[in-house]
């Protein structure tokens, strides 16, 4: 399988979504990341339901929802039906992480784990066969246009080495400061999914920087 590209619309332009989904719709990204904030789990707010059901209306592309929420379980049903295929939780934010997975898995959507800078692989070590996306945090999740974290090369590995030990199917996915200098190492140390947030929406030419990620080879 070839990598997978999945723009974040949190840089896109809030007042022109309509054009900006358009955008992604005719490019060649595969999926579109959408991140929802609480104020709670990080320091910010981005956007909930209503905004997420205005994009799944004029979106072609599978919905990447990226939840930075406490208590996710109490939400992943109302996700799902506001059009996520993808609900990504993070792994800090909840005790009982098996048990959410298969909440999700029940909606029919995918699951997804996000784990911050900080946490280590091996917190996922009993629930990976379970998991359909791991999305590696290579930023403190919270804001984007933030610096890449150097580490990350290194989690990846561990991750592809559980993966392959146990026999899953899970993608690696990394999330936060993607650009075209670091995207070829992630893709060699094993990424499947690349996000990218401000370095697709603040180019010159979205569509275009789409394509040269995408066209990248591993
Ligand atoms: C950070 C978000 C990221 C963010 C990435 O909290 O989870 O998805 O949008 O943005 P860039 O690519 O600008 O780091
Ligand atoms: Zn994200």
């Amino acid at each position: 399988m070839s990598h997978l590209i999945a723009p974040s619309v949190l840089a896109a332009n809030f007042g022109h979504m309509d054009h900006d989904v358009q955008m992604l719709n005719q490019s060649t990204a595969d999926w579109i990341h959408i991140d929802v904030m609480d104020g709670r789990f990080v320091p910010n707010i981005s956007f909930g339901f209503p905004v997420l059901q205005a994009i799944k209306a004029k979106a072609t592309k599978t919905l990447d929802v990226h939840l930075m929420i406490e208590s996710p379980e109490l939400y992943i049903e109302q996700f799902q039906k506001a059009g996520a295929d993808i609900i990504t939780v993070h792994e800090e934010a909840c005790t009982h992480l098996h048990r959410t997975l298969q909440q999700i898995k029940d909606t029919g959507a995918k699951a997804g784990v996000a784990l911050n800078p900080h946490t280590p692989i091996q917190v996922l070590s009993e629930v990976i066969e379970d998991i359909d996306v791991v999305c590696l945090m290579s930023v403190n999740p919270g804001f984007g246009g933030q610096k890449f974290i150097q580490h990350t090369y290194r989690k990846i590995e561990q991750l592809k080495a559980l993966i392959v030990e146990r026999n899953a199917s899970t993608l690696i996915e990394i999330d936060g400061g993607v650009n075209l200098d670091n995207a070829p190492l992630l893709l060699r140390a094993g990424a499947d999914v690349l996000v990218a947030g401000s370095f697709v929406f603040n180019s010159n030419n979205p569509t275009n920087t789409i394509l040269e990620l995408k066209n990248l080879t591993r």
